[in-house]
This record gives C-alpha cells, sequence and structure tokens, in this order.
C-alpha cells in the first residue's frame, strides 16, 4: 500500500562514519542488517544504472519545445510537469517487473514499501525548473537503499544519476568506487577553501530563500566562486568528478541526494551535515575532507542550518 508522500519531505541521512573513523556515505548498517553481497549490489547497480538511463531516454525524446506546469507544490516556484510524473511511472512500472518486492520511494508518488529490505529512492527529473526552460543540466536519479525506509536509517548500496541532455552517467556501488561513464572518477585534491570552487543551490520558499541569501552573504567572499547548477545530484557529481570543489545545500530530499552522496563519497569525499550530523534536509556538505572541516566551521557560525535571517555572521571567520 502506498503512503502518501512522507511526512516533512525526508533528506538524505545516508552518510555516517566509519569503524577506521573516515566519514563515508552510508552509516555503519546494524549488526542484524546484513549488506548485499556482491552478487545483490552489482545487480541493484545494473538496475540502477539501466532504468536511470530508460527514463533518461524518455525526459530527453519526449521534452516538447515547450514544456508547461502541470502542477506546484510547496510554492508556486516549486514546479511538476507531466514528464516528472511520467519519468516517475516508467521508473516505477520497470522496478515493478524487475524487482516486484521492493519498496520505492520517489518524489512525485511517495513511498510504497516493500518486503524485500531493498527501497529503490528515485528522483524522475532532478532539475525540473531547468528542463522547464530547457537549460542542459537535469538528471534521473536512482539509488538502491537497505534497511528501514527512512533516510536517517537506511544505507544506501548502489546509485545512477544520469545527466538527460548529455548522457553523462555516474555510477556508484557501496565499496565499489565511483564511475563516470565507466572511468573512475576522485574528488579533487584539498585545497583552501578561499581557492575552492563551491556549488550550492536554493529552496522553494521565500523564508527558506531570505535564509539562504543570509548565508551567502557572508560565504560569497570565502571561496573561488559559487555556481549555482540547478540539479543537486549533478552538483555532488560534480564533486566526485572534481569539476567543482565543494557543496553545500539546505533543504534537499532523499531522493534529490541519495544517489549523489553515495557517488561522492565513493569518489572520496566527505558527506556530512552540521554539528556532527549525517547529511539530511537540514545541510548537506561534500568535498574533500579538509575543506569540508572549514566549510562546516564557517556554516556552523553563520547557523546555515536554520531558517532564521537573523542568525549569526562570520566576522570573526579567518578568511573573512
Ligand atoms: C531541486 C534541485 C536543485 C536544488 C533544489 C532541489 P528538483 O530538485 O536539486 O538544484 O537546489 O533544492 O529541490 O525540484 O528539481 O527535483
Amino acid at each position: 500500500m502506498r503512503d502518501g508522500p512522507p511526512q516533512g519531505r525526508p533528506g538524505g541521512g545516508t552518510v555516517g562514519v566509519r569503524e577506521d573513523g573516515r566519514v563515508t556515505a552510508h552509516a555503519s548498517p546494524p549488526a542484524d542488517r546484513p549488506l548485499p553481497d556482491a552478487a545483490l549490489l552489482a545487480e541493484l547497480g545494473a538496475i540502477a544504472e539501466d532504468l536511470a538511463r530508460q527514463a533518461g531516454a524518455l525526459v530527453r525524446e519526449g521534452r516538447p519545445r515547450r514544456v508547461d506546469v502541470a502542477a506546484t507544490k510547496t510554492s508556486p516556484i516549486d514546479v511538476v510537469t507531466a514528464m516528472d510524473l511520467a519519468s516517475e511511472s516508467l521508473l516505477r512500472r520497470l522496478l515493478a517487473e524487475r524487482r516486484p518486492g521492493d519498496g520505492i520511494l520517489g518524489e512525485e508518488e511517495g513511498l510504497d514499501r516493500g518486503g524485500s529490505g531493498v527501497t529503490w529512492v528515485i528522483d524522475p527529473i532532478d532539475g525540473t525548473v531547468n528542463y522547464l526552460y530547457g537549460i542542459p543540466a537535469y538528471a534521473v536519479s536512482v539509488a538502491a537503499v537497505v534497511g528501514p525506509p527512512r533516510p536517517t536509517e537506511w544505507t544506501v548500496v548502489a546509485g545512477c544519476v544520469h545527466s538527460v541532455a548529455d548522457g553523462r552517467t555516474w555510477t556508484a556501488t557501496l565499496g565499489g568506487g565511483a564511475y563516470e561513464d565507466g572511468r573512475r572518477v576522485r574528488v579533487n585534491p584539498p585545497a583552501p577553501l578561499a581557492e575552492s570552487l563551491l556549488a550550492t543551490g536554493f529552496g522553494y520558499t521565500t523564508e527558506r530563500r531570505r535564509a539562504q541569501a543570509r548565508v551567502l552573504v557572508d560565504v560569497l567572499p570565502r571561496v573561488r566562486d559559487i555556481r549555482r547548477i540547478g540539479s543537486a545530484a549533478i552538483d555532488l557529481c560534480l564533486v566526485a568528478s572534481g569539476e567543482v570543489d565543494l557543496f553545500y545545500e539546505r533543504g534537499l530530499q532523499a531522493w534529490d541526494q541519495a544517489a549523489g552522496t553515495l557517488v561522492a563519497a565513493e569518489a572520496g569525499a566527505t558527506v556530512v551535515g552540521l554539528r556532527g550530523a549525517p547529511p539530511s534536509e537540514a545541510m548537506t556538505v561534500a568535498g574533500p575532507e579538509p575543506t569540508v572541516r572549514e566549510l562546516v566551521a564557517l556554516l556552523e557560525e553563520l547557523r546555515a542550518d536554520t531558517d532564521d535571517v537573523a542568525a549569526g555572521g562570520a566576522e570573526g571567520h579567518p578568511s573573512g
């Protein structure tokens, strides 16, 4: 039975600290929850890629010259197109054929619980506003997670982000590394925050945006530059490929970031939230570890994990 859109629009929560102290894209699963064996990991990874590519073909080939808004969600600018719905329907149909016992959490239709312990977390078009305008930065994101279908409790084990317009495809399986079009990718070597190119994004509500703009006023003077690409899934993959150094965003949902956080972490990124938390709707930060530490300290000082426009500044921060 399908649950409605998840309460509170869950965030990522896919990253934790390993026994060796390294921060990774997946919390250590409880001992009573075995991770998939190599054969199942390979199967889930192959399905994630195949489905993302099939939905990507639908999105690419079915894009009309003029795209209309079909509905809005959290605000009048949080749009859904007919293709978001068609792409999610296709992904759900294909998953029902290939893995009938699995759960599915999708951006447009919410959660269908499964019985297998595997849940698919799908974003049929991440970067819908770019899709609407024909800006070529939108992606299909497909991830397989194990454990309870709750972002703070599951472990992401396989993921694919397929950039629809140019076909670039990032894949990762837990412990298996990250790949772009079959070539292994690594994050950039750490650089000082002041020499780092930083991708970020903004939410859809006025209150959230005012707070994000306040934070940006203090972040922008402290970095090489800012990029707002418009797809968090692609942002995280660009961190993995070293095409930006860092990424942070408040307000991401599970489907925006499940596959991308695994790709980034398997490429060597530290992927965390603030104040020792894993990444979640409150905040996601990704990049090379020392630079992430610097950025996290700044974001914590700025209270970037709140929507309070009056929250603190960063006058005392070293790179200010
Ligand atoms: C959005 C994109 C965008 C990010 C927003 C997300 P959507 O996803 O990932 O880059 O800034 O927070 O909601 O709505 O296009 O699926």
